[in-house]
């Protein structure tokens, strides 16, 4: 099977600062990778050149064997990237079903109105085959805890990205039990085929659900470790440079 994403010596500066160097990474269908590094090491600057917000220096991104050449994010998720930002990009007023849809509402001909039924019905659709549980859609979206939060970030990432998932550290601001759901999640939808890139800080949870860990240091592509074959103290090291 080849690979959806292959991504090669991939290079970005800004001003004097060279914030990522060289890095490579393949991803397939289905497979989970993680991309550890301390802070500042050029993590987010790879998400956002893989999602189309900023463009690369160097190097070269091919999707299922062609090279693409990613100029915004809207382009990223028509080739089927989709983004979970460490940010969380939510309109918070908008009602939870519409977060869904955001930039992508579902339109009735013919007055060219929000098919807000519509859009009820497919966002409660996609809730119930993802697990993830939310009484009322019609609440604004603020109203959820971060945890209910992150996954309606992440259904709508699945919702639209079929084929690849980016997500800087989906878990960061959650509590034990959100983060287990979303974990969750994230396995759910490696099983339905979508590749997935997570950015974490947690190693734990790294070891937990990644097969493969790429490690950035001060901007340099360290390299790629199969999780089953290496260690915390291994990627610890490779992470800060020291024992
Ligand atoms: N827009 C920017 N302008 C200038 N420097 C930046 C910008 N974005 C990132 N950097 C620098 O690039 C390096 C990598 O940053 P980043 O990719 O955010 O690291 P990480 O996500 O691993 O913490 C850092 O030295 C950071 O200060
Ligand atoms: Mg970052």
């Amino acid at each position: 099977m080849s690979n959806f994403l292959e991504v090669e010596n991939l290079s970005k500066s800004f001003g004097a600062v060279s914030a990522v160097r060289n890095f490579s990474i393949s991803l397939r269908s289905g497979e989970i990778k993680a991309l550890v590094g301390d802070n500042g090491a050029g993590k987010s600057t790879i998400v956002k050149m893989l999602s189309g917000a900023l463009k690369p220096d160097g190097g070269k991104i091919s999707i299922q064997g062609s090279e693409v050449v990613l100029s915004n994010p809207a382009q990223a998720r028509s080739l089927g990237i989709e983004t979970v930002r460490q940010d969380l990009a939510i309109a918070t007023q908008q009602p939870i079903f519409l977060n869904v849809f955001l930039g992508r509402e579902l339109i009735k001909q013919p007055f060219r109105l929000l098919d807000k039924k519509l859009m009820r019905k497919q966002a409660n659709d996609l809730f119930k085959t993802l697990g993830i549980s939310i009484p009322d859609l019609d609440l604004p979206i603020g109203n959820l805890s971060g945890g209910q939060r992150q996954a309606v970030a992440i259904a709508r990432a699945a919702n639209w990205g079929r084929s690849l998932v980016i997500m800087d550290e989906p878990t960061a601001a959650l509590g034990v039990a959100e983060t287990k759901k979303v974990e969750k999640l994230v396995k759910d939808l490696s099983r339905e085929g979508v590749a997935i890139l997570m950015v974490s800080h947690n190693l734990d949870q790294v070891f937990r659900l990644s097969k493969n860990i790429s490690v950035m240091r001060r901007g340099e592509y360290v390299g790629e470790f199969q999780t089953n074959r290496t260690s915390v103290n291994k990627i610890v090291f490779c992470i800060t440079g020291q024992k």
